[in-house]
């Protein structure tokens, strides 16, 4: 079973970022990592990254259109982009949101997500673990 794995912006950079927050990981090894628990799990995952609203909005309409679950990390997009909601709101299989950090435990901006209410679910805080237990979830709802 295909699934989509799609990251928004600056997760490509995890090498840069915070390591408190986002721990050791470069988004290659996040890649890997993540595209191997998907094929113990039976899933063939394709994991993507990108900082454009643009190409995540028509990643997500190809999800649509091709029926594809998909695991979605829109990183700061996930604060304010109605664009990206409406888009994930058009999916035609299920969507769950990720998170590496846990938001809720974070500035008060990173509390309010406007994909969670049309994502089956949200895993967060448990780094990148957050995608493997997603990828479980998936594997239950479909
Ligand atoms: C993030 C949390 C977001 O608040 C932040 O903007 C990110 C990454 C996470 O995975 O913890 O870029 O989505």
């Amino acid at each position: 079973m295909k699934i989509l794995v799609l990251n928004g912006p600056n997760l490509g950079r995890l090498d840069l970022r915070d390591s408190k927050i986002y721990g050791e990981m470069t988004f290659p090894q996040l890649s890997s990592y993540i595209a191997d628990c998907a094929t113990e799990l039976g899933f063939q995952a394709e994991v993507r990254q990108s900082d454009s609203e643009v190409q995540l909005i028509s990643w997500l309409h190809e999800a649509a259109d091709g029926k594809i679950p998909v695991i979605f990390n829109p990183a700061a997009f996930t604060h304010y982009s109605y664009a990206i909601r409406d888009a994930a709101a058009m999916l035609t299989a299920p969507l769950i949101e990720v998170h590496l950090s846990n938001p809720l435990a974070r500035e008060e901006f990173r509390h309010t997500s406007v994909i969670s209410g049309v994502a089956n679910g949200t895993i967060g805080g448990f780094g990148p673990n957050s995608y493997r237990l997603a990828l479980i979830a998936m594997k239950e709802l479909i």
